[in-house]
């Protein structure tokens, strides 16, 4: 068999696999606390399940259009004008299955061979394997501590070349939950006028998960910018709708129509009865009480995660959004634990797994070989739990 460079060229996604493992321990009845999830640990709330039920008994089961009912479309041009500040055409707007394939539609329409994609480092794992996949050249822009693990206008401006085709901004991010003022997203965007052939690639799938800080979409910045961003949103993680898979790009209508056909000769459109579930969940006063719920629970977590790693004593990047917390195993490089020797952040991920039943996840595909990320998306409990086992892990480490 003889598969594609295209195939062969792409990595599997580790976060699936390691949080696939986990299940599957923790469903065999080994006490497992993983640390790996991607997704809010909350249910659907139930006026999203309700909408779904009556859309099946009204029979809303068939084709919609390929880029999503004019319905969802215009609720989600609503929530981009009501929240965002940014106004949007119902044509200049494509629902596609979930956040990644809005990523995946964004950059096949945007993306081909001999274009360079700037990716600040660390990164979502997937946006490197997406450019790849479009024979583009992802160009790393390493986060430092000392700017906060955030890009600069000098850092970017040094990176732009003539090739460079698009930059991606993950804010707030996965993985370091680090989030951007406005005055931060202003002044990248400030650069980023004076280079027009450059697109913004804006993944705002956090933008409701934030701790006592403020953002905006880059976007919201000048009409320049409109014109040159792609917003990705979706339904996944605000509204703990993860396996509903309904995401949605806001764009230029000339890029929206070519993520349109793209969509149209791929998947069609995304499934009938959570498009029309998304609109009740985008318009419903009762997800605004879901979301401060949600929020506060998180936040509460988040503190909790930080204090508690002071104990296991390791350095961490302290999140002011997102779910993740990321923590610098560095330092245990050459140590082993119960005879095992640790040289990477693979091996202490590995480690942790096997002999303390703890899932973390190591960052090497994050771009970041000195870290793993541990999610707070599980209960206070497993918090704790898990934290002494990592202190414990940290503490036996020779
Ligand atoms: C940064 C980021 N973007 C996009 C996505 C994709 O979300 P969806 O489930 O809607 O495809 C995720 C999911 O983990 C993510 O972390």
């Amino acid at each position: 068999m003889s598969l594609s460079n295209r195939a062969l060229g792409v990595s599997p996604s580790l976060t699936l696999a390691i949080t696939a493992k986990a299940k599957k321990m923790k469903a065999d009845g080994l006490d497992v606390i993983s640390f790996g999830a991607g997704e809010p640990d909350f249910d659907t709330p139930a006026y999203i399940i309700e909408a779904a039920k009556v859309a099946l008994d009204k029979g809303i089961t068939r084709y919609t259009p390929a880029s999503g009912t004019v319905e969802l479309r215009k609720a989600i041009c609503d929530k981009l004008a009501r929240e965002n500040g940014v106004t949007y055409d119902v044509n200049e707007i494509v629902v596609s299955n979930g956040a990644k394939h809005s990523l995946s539609n964004a950059i096949r329409a945007l993306v081909q061979e001999g274009d360079e994609v700037i990716i600040p480092a660390p990164y979502w794992l997937t946006y490197p394997e997406l450019v790849k996949l479009s024979d583009g050249t992802p160009v790393i822009a390493e986060l430092l501590p000392e700017n906060g693990f955030k890009l600069t206008p000098e850092q970017l401006r040094g990176l732009i070349t003539p090739k460079t085709k698009a930059i991606i901004i993950n804010n707030p991010s996965n993985p370091t939950g680090v989030v951007y003022s406005k005055e931060e997203i202003m002044a990248l965007a400030k650069e980023l006028e004076n280079h027009k052939h450059v697109y913004v690639l804006s993944d705002e799938i956090y933008e409701k998960l934030v701790y006592g800080v403020e953002t905006m979409s880059i976007a919201a910045c000048s009409e320049e910018m409109k014109k040159r961003t792609i917003i990705i949103n979706g339904m996944s993680k605000a509204y703990a709708m993860t396996g509903w898979r309904i995401g949605y790009t806001a764009s230029s209508l000339e890029i929206a129509k070519a993520m349109s056909s793209i969509q149209s000769h791929s998947t069609s459109n995304p499934n009938s009865i959570a498009q029309y579930a998304s609109v009740v969940a985008l318009s419903d006063k009762k997800g605004d009480e879901f979301l401060a719920n949600m929020n506060e629970i998180f936040c509460k977590r988040r503190n909790l995660m930080v204090e508690l790693m002071e104990k296991v004593g390791l350095p961490i990047i302290k999140p002011e959004g997102a779910f993740y917390v990321m923590v610098n195993v560095k330092s245990l490089f050459g140590k082993s634990y119960d005879g095992q020797e640790i040289k990477t952040a693979m091996d202490v991920a590995t480690i942790m797994f096997d002999k303390l039943y703890t899932a973390v996840i190591p960052c090497e595909s994050f771009g970041a070989n000195d870290y793993v990320r541990l999610s707070y998306a599980t209960g206070d409990k497993q918090i704790r739990e898990g934290l002494a086992r990592f202190e414990k892990f940290v503490k036996g480490c020779k």
